[in-house]
């Protein structure tokens, strides 16, 4: 006989808002779009041909109550093409193993934030279980990356956004890890990046790798960092390479129990250790900066005998939804980062209680900070960040701040550089950002000029909804 039974009706999970910095929540998505022509407010100036690209995390599957967060999102790329004064938009997801399974499976089974204890009983063994691909959208050597901190690169197809294949530098990369956040050296054109964890020991084994300005691999050298603790960003000069270790630490023993896989630990310095780039990681010295706290880096140069590195720098838990390592949350006032200059003096004999100094910009409370890359690793003027206030630019010569006033509800994304022209003299240019509107659930690409952000925009290309909110990108020229 056969069964007429009806299966049980399917009950959707609630959709969580999803948790993200600063205390406050995100609506997910779930939305892959193409808008061609995008309605334009303004004139997109000329010399903007070219592409934005940027990423973010969205959850294609809910979120998981309070235990989930941003940083654990469904990697989702958008790209505004701008070509003539007219902009076109596209958003595709990923399509990294974690995204395809759990899509083939219609729900959510890998859950929290690199913690395979927490997943559904039936959730399929995938060795990359927390490639997310949802932090970096990076333009390197006419390719387009989705880069993530725990795991290599997926390479995606600049016009369609397709996703092609995983990058390990044709399978030369030891390290399990690439970071999020690399640079680019504007004069070698050398991409310098770093592996967190990268045997995945999770103990502080950190890998130093170095491309050409081809991507093939020419260095890759592994140290262990003082302790188990976050590295998002790191920093390159000229001179030296800047490795910074975050009081964020890993406990794989309270993963397993159903924790955070990274947890803050106010008792720790953040730690940071300066390699001459001519030397080995043997050469690395390291400095305690107790109190201070820093997920991104805006730049960092040498001089004589100094390293300057110019970061937000929060006095407490800049990742409020990882608690304490006491299984507390943490005060969400202390994730709050200003725009700070550190400066290491390597001079005379060094000792591990070497400290930097420590100098806040008054009224620069900000994070996402960017440069004019042409001037990345060098001593330079111009920085600008998504500040208290809106978009802000500081002036490091006169030390002035300015901005574009930008106020909640609606809410800016990290803020790009593009230059004038190839030539054009420093922080001579424009800021694109992305801006969601939640009152009106609209969104926007916003062009400002990089030299007069209290103007106003110089355009505005609006798309009809309010898109994800994404981490970090890139400007690709003429493509
Ligand atoms: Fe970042």
């Amino acid at each position: 006989m056969t069964d007429h039974t009806p299966a049980a009706p399917y009950r959707q999970p609630t959709f969580h808002p999803i948790p993200s910095f600063y205390g406050k929540s995100l609506p997910a998505v779930r939305l892959e779009a193409d808008l061609y022509d995008c309605e334009i407010e303004g004139v997109v100036p000329p010399e903007l041909n070219g592409t934005l690209y940027r990423l973010g995390g969205d959850m294609l599957y809910p979120t998981i109550g309070d235990a989930d967060n941003i940083i654990n999102g469904d990697g989702l790329m958008m790209k505004f093409r701008i070509e003539d004064g007219h902009v076109d938009f596209r958003s595709r997801y990923v399509r990294t193993q974690r995204y395809l399974t759990q899509r083939a499976a219609r729900r959510r089974l890998y859950n929290e934030y690199r913690n395979p204890y927490t997943d559904e009983p039936d959730a399929p063994e995938i060795p990359d279980r927390d490639n997310t691909a949802n932090t970096f959208a990076m333009w390197f050597d006419d390719r387009l990356f989705a880069l993530r901190e725990d795991s290599h690169p997926h390479e995606i197809d600049p016009e369609t956004l397709e996703t092609l294949e995983v990058f390990d530098f044709g399978g030369k990369l030891r390290s399990s890890a690439l970071s999020a956040h690399t640079k680019v050296d504007p004069v070698t054109g050398e991409w310098w990046a770093f592996g967190l964890f990268a045997q995945r020991r999770f103990e502080g084994e950190v890998a130093l790798i170095v491309a050409d300005a081809h991507g093939e691999l020419i260095r890759e050298e592994l140290f262990e960092a003082p302790y188990p603790g976050l590295m998002h960003d790191f920093a390159v000069t000229r001179e030296h390479v800047i490795f910074d270790i975050q009081p964020l630490t890993v406990d794989l023993e309270r993963a397993k129990a159903g924790g955070d896989f990274y947890a803050y630990d106010p008792e720790l310095p953040s730690m940071w250790g300066i390699m001459p780039r001519s030397g080995t990681v043997a050469d690395i010295r390291w400095f305690r900066a107790p109190d201070v706290v820093v997920g991104h880096i805006m730049n960092a140069y040498t001089e004589g005998t100094r390293v300057i590195v110019d970061a937000p720098v929060s006095p407490g838990n800049a990742f409020p939804f990882f608690t304490d390592v006491h299984g507390q949350p943490t005060d969400v006032d202390e994730s709050f980062a200003r725009i700070t200059r550190l400066t290491f003096d390597l001079a005379g004999e060094h000792d591990e209680h070497d400290e930097p100094t420590v100098a806040p910009v008054p009224g620069a409370v900000g994070e996402m900070p960017r440069i004019d890359d042409r001037f990345a690793m060098e001593k330079y003027r111009y920085g600008f960040f998504k500040s208290a206030e809106g978009i802000s630019r500081i002036d490091w010569e006169t030390g002035e701040l300015s901005t574009f006033p930008m106020l909640p509800p609606s809410l800016a994304h990290e803020p790009v550089f593009v230059p004038r022209s190839d030539d054009a003299p420093e922080g001579d240019g424009f800021i694109v950002t992305v801006v969601n509107h939640y009152h009106t659930n609209r969104g926007e690409l916003l062009i400002l000029d990089a030299q007069d952000l209290a103007a106003g925009p110089v355009a505005r290309a609006k798309i009809p909804f309010a898109p994800h909110f994404t981490f970090h990108g890139s400007f690709a020229r003429n493509v």
